[in-house]
């Protein structure tokens, strides 16, 4: 997944952020932003935190953020930053290299590349101080989209509308394919398959048997994939997050459709098992709706679910040549994820440990260990679960190199 710092400037256009947050997350992006205290006049950071499911930046000397994340790790981060609006005020910083506040200071402090959608006022738009501001940036390699001609919410008339979210949102892909994706396509001509998300274990036609799992996860893991040249097959259950972008998606309910389809992608060189699938279903499913009235089942009588990740890992003729599962644990995480590899005989296991309130389950961030058939187990830190997959897609291809 492709990761955006977005810095949102103080215009009346950072309302059509929200929209560019949510069209692009569609589209497989993520987006991480800092809000400056003048867009926050704008756009609440609740709401630009619950679009982009991830925290808000924007004191420069908030403690608490600078521990968790310097103003340098979040300009690092992103593959590309965004400044959207891009007021006079912010050109002009940017033009000058002023660091006074986060949002100059990581525009600074960067080594990605740079995307401005400038929004004000036309007279300011075509002031002397601002054409030499645009110059510059120009000069220094920042590339520029919009902004439009047109009727202004000033009243005024001409250039300095920003650019529609649909024009900005092309210009990210487009930077992101042009400038970032030559030289990080270490999966290309690999072919890999990931599920992801619950299964839905039918009673009747109305009723069935799920848990909570999110699929996000797993989406992540094939959207990292994908951005890693990998031709990859996602098979979901039924979640309700966005098809991670240029992925094929096989939906499918149950346990048993999910074993059907995954055997379908086969042979495949990566087979990571993400999906929650529920290890039991009932015994038999009514063909009609059970009613009320009728005699309620007094047990519920359940046969275990056929296990994908056990049968990818025996797989005689077509075992895929790195099978990775997922093992969720509250006690002795090493030793019970070690058990699981063997049993299952998988490659690897990312453990997870769900003890305590970590909030694994629907959140955005995961602790895991990598625990391998040949190498001492790894504790990866505390990362959103996009950097999770991505990781993952660099050790798969490390190991598939090799
Ligand atoms: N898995 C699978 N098919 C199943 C059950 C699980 O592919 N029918 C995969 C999951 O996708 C995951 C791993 O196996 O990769 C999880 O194994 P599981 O035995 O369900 O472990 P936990 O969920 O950790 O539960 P438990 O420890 O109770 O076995």
């Amino acid at each position: 997944m492709r990761r955006t710092l977005l810095i949102i400037g103080g215009g009346i256009a950072a309302y059509k952020v929200l929209e560019l947050i949510r069209r692009g997350r569609e589209r497989g992006l993520a987006f991480r932003a800092i809000l400056t205290r003048a867009g926050a006049e704008f756009v609440t950071p609740l709401a630009v935190a619950s679009l982009a499911e991830e925290k808000v930046y924007s004191e420069l000397f908030s403690l608490t953020d600078e521990a968790e994340m310097g103003h340098i790790r979040l300009s690092r981060e992103a593959d590309l930053v965004v400044v959207a609006p891009a007021t006079a005020d912010l050109l002009a910083k940017m033009a000058n290299g002023h660091a006074d506040d986060l949002a100059s200071t990581a525009l600074l402090a960067t080594d990605k590349p740079v995307l401005v959608a400038p929004a004000m006022n036309p007279m300011m738009w075509n002031h002397a101080a601002t054409r030499r501001n645009v110059a510059q940036l120009k000069a220094d390699g920042i590339a520029f989209v919009g902004p439009d001609a047109g009727d202004m919410a000033c009243g005024e008339t001409g250039a300095g509308r920003m650019a529609e979210p649909a024009a900005i949102l092309e210009a990210i892909l487009e930077a992101i394919r042009g400038r970032l994706q030559p030289a990080s396509r270490p999966l290309a001509g690999r072919r890999a398959v990931v599920t992801s998300g619950p299964t839905h274990e039918p009673l009747d036609p109305v009723r069935y048997i799920a848990n909570r799992s999110s699929g996000r996860q797993g989406h992540a893991i094939a959207a990292a994939l994908a951005a890693a040249g990998a031709d990859v097959t996602l098979v979901t259950g039924p979640v309700s997050i966005a098809d991670p972008e240029g992925v094929r998606v096989h939906r499918v309910e149950s346990a048993r459709d999910m074993l059907a389809a995954v055997e379908a992608c086969l042979p495949v060189d990566i087979a990571v098992c993400a999906a929650a699938v529920a290890d039991w279903r009932p015994a038999e499913t009514a063909r009609g709706k059970l009613k009320k009235d009728q005699a309620a089942p007094a047990t519920l009588t359940l046969v275990e679910n056929p296990d994908i990740l056990r049968t990818l890992g025996h797989h005689d003729a077509l075992r895929p040549r790195l099978v990775v599962g997922f093992a969720a644990e509250t006690d002795d995480l090493i030793e019970n994820a070690t058990a699981k590899l063997a049993r299952k005989a998988c490659d690897w296991v990312l453990a997870n440990d769900v003890g305590g309130s970590s909030g694994v389950f629907g959140g955005e961030r995961n602790t895991v260990h990598l625990v391998r058939a040949d190498a001492t187990p790894e504790a990866w830190p505390e990362m959103s679960k996009a950097e999770v997959a991505e990781r993952l897609a660099d050790r798969l291809a490390e190991a598939l190199d090799r």
